[in-house]
């Protein structure tokens, strides 16, 4: 088969990309609005962007009725904020922020998980995520516009926390770590000891 995607709903493009490119890492971002109130969602538009400076990135996109969403707005409005990485131990209170709550909903209370200060900015880290990464605002680039187009949000790593048993040095324990990634639709995948291989790379 093949496909047109600008001969299709956009929604019928969306089910195919996200289908074709798995599995894809989540953002779990927490964001603080102007005025204090907090938020977390996640994303799996996501990747890492620039070693130097470090940067990673990832793609709010804009609700079926065109609005764009907190995560956005309040990035906009501060500059800053926080990319926890998703493990199998949060990925049941990390659906609980899925839901497209009112702008003054702090999902962290919704979620049950819980707000740990960070170093550099002023949204909180996700605590039982073994892995932060504290952002500011380098970017944004809009792609389209209307529902389901979508801002590509990049962030400088300013500050970064990883978990001390995970650690060798600098190397990060993949299968200690139990990462979780997006695949098409409801489906999700897990990273462990028997998924993980060695390739060594040919110089
Ligand atoms: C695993 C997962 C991945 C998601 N990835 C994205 C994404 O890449 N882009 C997006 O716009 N929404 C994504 N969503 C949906 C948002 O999390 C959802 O719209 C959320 O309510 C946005 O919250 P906010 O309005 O507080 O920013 C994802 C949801 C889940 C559960």
């Amino acid at each position: 088969m093949q496909f047109d995607p600008s001969a299709m709903p956009w929604q019928e493009g969306y089910q195919l990309m996200t289908g074709a490119i798995v599995p894809r890492p989540i953002a779990f971002v927490s964001t603080m609005s102007e005025s204090g109130v907090l938020n977390l969602a996640a994303f799996s538009f996501f990747t890492a962007a620039s070693a130097n400076p470090l940067a990673v990135a990832f793609t709010p996109m804009r609700r079926q009725d065109g609005t764009r969403k907190d995560t956005y707005m309040n990035i906009m409005a501060t500059r800053q904020f926080v990319v926890n990485v998703v493990t199998d131990a949060i990925v049941a209170p990390m659906n609980e922020t899925s839901p497209e709550f009112a702008p003054d909903v702090d999902e962290f209370a919704v979620s049950g998980l819980t707000p740990s200060p960070s170093v550099r900015v002023k949204p909180p880290l996700v605590k039982e995520s073994p892995i932060s990464l504290e952002c500011e605002l380098l970017q944004s680039v809009d792609i389209g516009e209307g529902p389901g187009s979508a801002s590509l949000v990049v962030g400088k790593v300013v500050y970064i926390h990883v978990r001390d048993d995970l650690l060798d040095g600098l190397r990060i324990d993949t299968a200690s770590l139990r990462p979780v990634a997006r695949l098409a639709g409801h489906l999700y995948t897990k990273v462990d000891a028997d998924t993980i291989f060695e390739l060594v790379r040919k110089r």
